[in-house]
């Protein structure tokens, strides 16, 4: 519940004032995808991969195939669904990392 509220506050606080890059970086941290990849996407922990400067395409699939089932790991299968709508936002954010 605590992480639902925060991520409506930064999607109302992110409502007009910020570009795309900064939503999803805002994304990033709130759903707590920094707290195993690292700030910015550089991972200091080996068995969490690194995701700055990916191609975003490439992370947005990651992404989605997490939420299909098509590639398996217990962690992002449950992480990932979180991270819907903003794939792209999410991906275009670390790309430019
Ligand atoms: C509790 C730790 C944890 C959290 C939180 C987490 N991840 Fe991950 N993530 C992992 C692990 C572990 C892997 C490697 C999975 C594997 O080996 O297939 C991974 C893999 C990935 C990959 C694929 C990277 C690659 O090199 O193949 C992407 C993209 C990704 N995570 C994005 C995210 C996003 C976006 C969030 C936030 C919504 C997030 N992760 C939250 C642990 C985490």
């Amino acid at each position: 519940m605590k992480k639902i509220l925060l991520v409506a506050a930064a999607a109302a606080l992110s409502v007009g004032s910020f570009s795309v890059q900064a939503d999803g970086g805002q994304m990033y941290s709130s759903l707590g995808c920094s707290g195993c990849h690292g700030a910015g996407g550089k991972s200091a922990i080996p068995s969490y991969p690194s995701l700055a400067g990916k191609d975003a395409a490439w992370t947005v699939k990651q992404l989605k195939d997490f939420q299909s089932g098509a590639r398996k790991d217990a962690t992002m299968n449950a992480m990932a669904p979180m991270a819907a709508g903003h794939e792209q936002a999410i991906a275009d954010y670390l790309a430019g990392q």
